[in-house]
């Protein structure tokens, strides 16, 4: 009974937005086909990352971001403790976690990335590691888009991580990808210099937003995910692109990188 309740709170919650009902559609579609997006894939995901996975400096020297003896941007440690001083105000509250945020902000500034899109906020490590490459040069704007956990009431906590001074940045569209990732895109112009997904792991849900990403990054633009080890989207994209790309290892966790 209580299950019952919870997912028609659920189906409650869904029905009462209307720019989440293509991401509902894809979930229900995705459980009626009893589509298993991780299963076996993990493990030959998993294999493939590792056999892959260089040391950062070795990506950005790969992929022609920096010489052999250059040393790469450092955020701030002063930046990184103001971050975790504010998330720690939210301790009791369990949202999905930061990636390699000293990667996205060597590449924002290696590549003086101005137009930037990423899925997936939480507290927002990812944001603020991009935000302040563009606060240090000085131009740039970050269209962030996250959906809010369903019947959790989470949004004063989305983002928490970011510092007051880096939000004339930022705008963080609050819907799921199948709505908000196309709008984010558009906020830019159309066209833009660096993604980052980190939003609906299942390889539906990357299909969609990879593609979306992809076709709006200019010639020589970056395009970063996280958590590549869930399954075989990424492999699968750069193997059907064959496009330069790389892929590290943060924290028993997989990044990939590719160039387009
Ligand atoms: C792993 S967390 C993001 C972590 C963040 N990048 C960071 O560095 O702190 C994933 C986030 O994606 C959001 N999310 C999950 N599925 C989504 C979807 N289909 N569309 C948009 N956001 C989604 C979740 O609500 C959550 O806030």
């Amino acid at each position: 009974m209580a299950s019952l309740l919870s997912k028609l709170g659920t189906l409650y919650w869904f029905l009462k937005r209307p720019s989440f009902w293509a991401h509902a559609i894809s979930l229900a579609y995705r459980k009626l086909q009893k589509v298993n997006d991780h299963g076996l894939a993990i493990t030959a995901a998993l294999d493939w990352a590792k056999t892959q996975a260089v040391s950062s400096k070795q990506a950005l020297v790969n992929l022609a971001f920096v010489n052999p003896e250059e040393n790469l941007p450092q955020l701030g440690a002063e930046i990184i403790a103001k971050a975790e001083e504010a998330v720690s105000r939210a301790s009791s509250v369990r949202m999905g976690g930061g990636g390699d945020i000293q990667l996205l902000y060597a590449l924002t500034v290696l590549t003086r990335a101005q137009r930037v899109v990423e899925t997936g906020v939480a507290f927002g490590w990812s944001s603020m590691a991009i935000l302040a490459a563009l606060n240090e040069q000085q131009a740039g704007k970050l269209v962030s888009v996250d959906m809010p956990y369903p019947k959790m009431d989470y949004e004063k906590w989305v983002g928490l991580a970011v510092p007051a001074d880096f939000q004339s940045r930022w705008s963080v569209i609050r819907e799921p990808d199948r709505f908000g990732l196309g709008k984010a895109i558009a906020l830019l112009g159309g066209q833009i210099d660096l993604c980052h997904y980190d939003s609906d792991k299942s390889y539906s849900g990357r299909r969609y937003g990879y593609a979306l990403m992809w076709k709006a990054l200019r010639p020589g633009g970056i395009f970063i995910s996280d958590d590549i080890e869930d399954n075989l989207a990424f492999r699968d994209m750069v193997a059907r692109l064959k496009v330069p790309f790389a892929v590290i290892e943060c924290q028993g966790k997989y990044v990939g990188i590719a160039r387009k």
